[in-house]
């Protein structure tokens, strides 16, 4: 039995321990907001929170997450998120959306740690975030207006 704590409540999993977080969340739990882009570590559609910072749901084994504190887009609860959320609907980010929940979660995870990040750091930290419909202008706007 694995316990995790996701979103603030204690989760029993009674699966391998090297079950893919994100295999986990969706099948398991039916949370289905961290979305499966390329299952290898490479696109960051699967991006949660782990103790506050971004990491591959794909690729993290539920063993290496037990102990901490997880979060996802759909429990993730703080001021910070709150402003990337509406920056994100006031500048209409969203075109096809599907690797929207994973950018979110990276942009939220870089304004927790820098409040006022530059272009590069934006860049730097979001380089990890891929998105097919290339709205990168449009998050990079909407982060710096989440710093506001
Ligand atoms: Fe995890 Fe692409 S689905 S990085």
């Amino acid at each position: 039995m694995i316990s995790l704590t996701i979103n603030g409540k204690t989760r029993e999993l009674d699966s391998d321990p090297d079950t893919p977080l994100l295999w986990a969340l969706r099948d398991e739990l039916k949370m289905t907001g961290t979305k499966l882009g390329c299952g290898m570590a490479l696109c960051g559609a699967c991006t949660v929170h782990m103790n506050g910072s971004p990491v591959r749901a794909c690729s993290l084994p539920i063993s290496a997450a037990a102990g901490a504190k997880i979060e996802t887009i759909e429990g993730i609860d703080s001021p910070v998120f709150h402003a990337v959320q509406q920056a994100w609907r006031e500048l209409d980010v969203v075109q096809c959306g599907y690797c929207q929940s994973g950018q979110i979660m990276s942009a939220t995870a870089l304004l927790q740690g820098n409040k006022k990040p530059s272009d590069a750091q934006i860049d730097a930290a979001m380089s990890g975030n891929l998105c097919r419909c290339a709205t990168y202008h449009r998050i990079r706007s909407a982060i710096h207006r989440a710093a506001d």
